[in-house]
């Protein structure tokens, strides 16, 4: 069967950086605190950058490493929920600035599940056979839709973009996903022209709930084991929700890479930027187990399993 196989992988982060220091100076809160709380020491912030010129930064790296021009892209799928443009779609600007005239060109608002389906939906053209190269995006500047004078909310967001390059391979592989549950929530929520609301406890209970429940569905449709992953790269929201996964799912902690540390929660992007650090630190090996989970505002959560 044909399945699409990571080619190559990209990631871009702004240059200014917001340690939890500066957040001192914006909001009763400290770096004790956010690290203790959430992981967290700096994030960093878009500015003048706009959620498709860091799409396109991510984009170019991503098929650089793949070793793919742009002109053989089939598609291009960029998951955003804070995109500046409501139309043309962001993927439609990345196409035009790097050159993928034949390429169909979608977003995706799924916030921090954005990137786990976009990856679904890239799989899925490419088993129909409607595709052979898929750009797979997950681009955002929460950093905009984040109330600066709530230290509940804003101590939590940066911005950023990454990127993969998925290649059409005949593969004898277990591959599959368990995406996408949606379900209304009112607990991750943000209105046009307004900021984005969060009852942060209960986010928490929810990502800890659903997210070893959905992984555990697509390891028992991928006929795996827990034990039998390299590596879980979930979505970077809190350092205790990894850490709670972990226990939940009993697995060691260190087969959870992280990097929220030094970006907070990217929402899209997070999971393909942590998946280019694994690639570019030579972690990634061909044939390696991993699991991707993506969860948040919708509400929406899923998991992937994928053969590197
Ligand atoms: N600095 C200092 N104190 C803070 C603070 C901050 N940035 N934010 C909240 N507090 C205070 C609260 O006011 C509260 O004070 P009180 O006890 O005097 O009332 C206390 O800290 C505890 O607040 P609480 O909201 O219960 O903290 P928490 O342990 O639940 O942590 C979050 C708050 C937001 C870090 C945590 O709930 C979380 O990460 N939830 C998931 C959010 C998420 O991941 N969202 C994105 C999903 S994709």
């Amino acid at each position: 069967m044909k399945n699409g196989r990571i080619a190559g992988t990209g990631s871009y982060v702004p240059e200014t950086i917001w340690k939890n220091e500066d957040l001192e100076k914006m909001v009763e809160t400290s770096d004790a605190w956010i690290r203790e709380r959430t992981g967290i020491g700096a994030r960093h912030i878009a500015g003048e950058e706009t959620v498709a010129q860091m799409a396109v930064k991510a984009a170019r790296r991503a098929l650089e490493n793949a070793g793919i021009c742009s002109t053989e892209l089939d598609l291009i799928l960029v998951g955003t929920s804070s995109s500046e443009s409501i139309f043309p779609n962001t993927a439609c600007l990345v196409q035009d600035e790097i050159g993928a005239f034949r390429a169909a060109c979608l977003d995706v608002s799924a916030a921090c599940t954005g990137f786990l389906a976009v990856y679904e939906l890239g799989q899925l053209y490419i088993r129909s056979g409607k595709a052979k190269n898929v750009l797979l995006i997950g681009a955002d500047a929460l950093s905009r839709l984040a109330d600066w004078h709530d230290r509940g909310t804003c101590i939590l967001f940066g911005d950023g973009a990454g990127a993969i390059v998925l290649t059409a391979e005949e593969q004898e592989t277990k591959a599959c996903e368990r995406s996408i549950r949606w379900r209304k929530g009112v607990s991750l929520t943000c209105e046009k022209g307004t900021y984005l609301q969060m009852d942060g406890r209960a986010v928490f209970q929810f990502a800890l709930s659903r997210v070893p429940e959905v992984i555990r569905e697509v390891l028992a449709e991928a006929d795996m084991a827990v034990e039998e992953i390299d590596a879980f790269i979930l979505h970077q929201a809190n350092s205790r929700i990894i850490d709670g996964v972990a226990k939940r799912l009993k697995a060691p902690k260190e087969k959870f890479p992280r990097n929220i540390e030094a970006y907070g929660n990217t929402c899209a992007a997070s999971i393909p930027i942590l998946l280019d650090e694994w690639n570019r630190s030579g972690r990634a090996q061909k044939g390696q187990r991993i699991v991707l989970s993506g969860f948040g505002a919708g509400l929406i959560w899923g998991a992937a399993y994928l053969e590197w």
